[in-house]
């Protein structure tokens, strides 16, 4: 018996730190809660017991030692595992799947931040199991020094220390900003780029409005 095909919804949510996509992406799992929309909401990195695990090791600032490579080859192993135990099963169920940051995140971060080659940050995802691409890629865009004073000021009862990259100058995240620009203008089937600048409510209607219009060509998952 061939496997059922369902119409894919995989939706990535990208930005750079302070961009407001975490809140975003918790408003719209809400919103489609109420609508009783199946979904799945997950993160990178993250997301299984093993990504969790690599997450801590990535954005621990004591870790200054971290070379890019392994930076690359570690958000690269927390997502094979996504993908393998979460993500491809969650599209192969059919549900509509939400996650904070994926692929492009890693292109835009190594490669566009710390500089490492563009090619062999494809090659890495042509790798089987990380050659999945979201069908929609929201990048919540905002002038960077305005980010990253939101993200500098958040509770820090939540999070009590920055992270390597909040601790990283505002040149680099000016490169990370630009190189998501530079991916959303090569890919506009793919992304639509938000703008977040904004009330909290502001945001969330733009997010709305085109997360309605991509569910009235796709369809909710039955
Ligand atoms: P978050 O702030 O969205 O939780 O993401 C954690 C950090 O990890 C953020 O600073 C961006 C960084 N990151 C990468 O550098 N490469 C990646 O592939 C991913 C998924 C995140």
């Amino acid at each position: 018996m061939s496997p059922r095909t369902h119409v894919r919804r995989f939706i990535a949510f990208e930005g750079i730190e302070g961009s407001g996509k975490t809140t975003q992406i918790q408003l719209l799992s809400n919103r489609l809660e109420d609508l009783g929309i199946d979904h799945l909401l997950t993160r990178e990195p993250g997301g299984t017991p093993i990504g969790d695990q690599i997450r801590g090791l990535v954005l621990d600032a004591r870790n200054t030692a971290m070379t890019p490579i392994c930076e690359l080859l570690l958000y690269a192993a927390a997502r094979a595992q996504h993908i393998e135990q979460v993500i491809r099963p969650a599209i192969d169920a059919g549900r509509l799947v939400l996650c904070d940051r994926f692929k492009d995140a890693t292109m835009a971060y190594q490669g566009y931040g710390r500089g490492i080659r563009h090619d062999l940050i494809d090659a890495l995802h042509g790798l089987e199991t990380l050659a999945l691409q979201p069908d929609l890629t929201f990048l919540f865009d905002i002038e960077t020094r305005v980010a990253l004073d939101r993200a500098r000021s958040r509770d820090t009862t939540k999070a009590p220390q920055l992270t390597r990259f909040e601790q990283e100058d505002l040149t680099f995240h000016e490169r990370v900003r630009s190189g998501y620009l530079e991916m959303a203008g090569q890919e506009p089937g793919r992304f639509v780029v938000i703008d977040a600048r904004g009330s909290v409510e502001d945001v969330r209607h733009r997010v709305g409005e085109a997360i309605d219009r991509f569910l009235a060509t796709r369809g909710a998952p039955e």
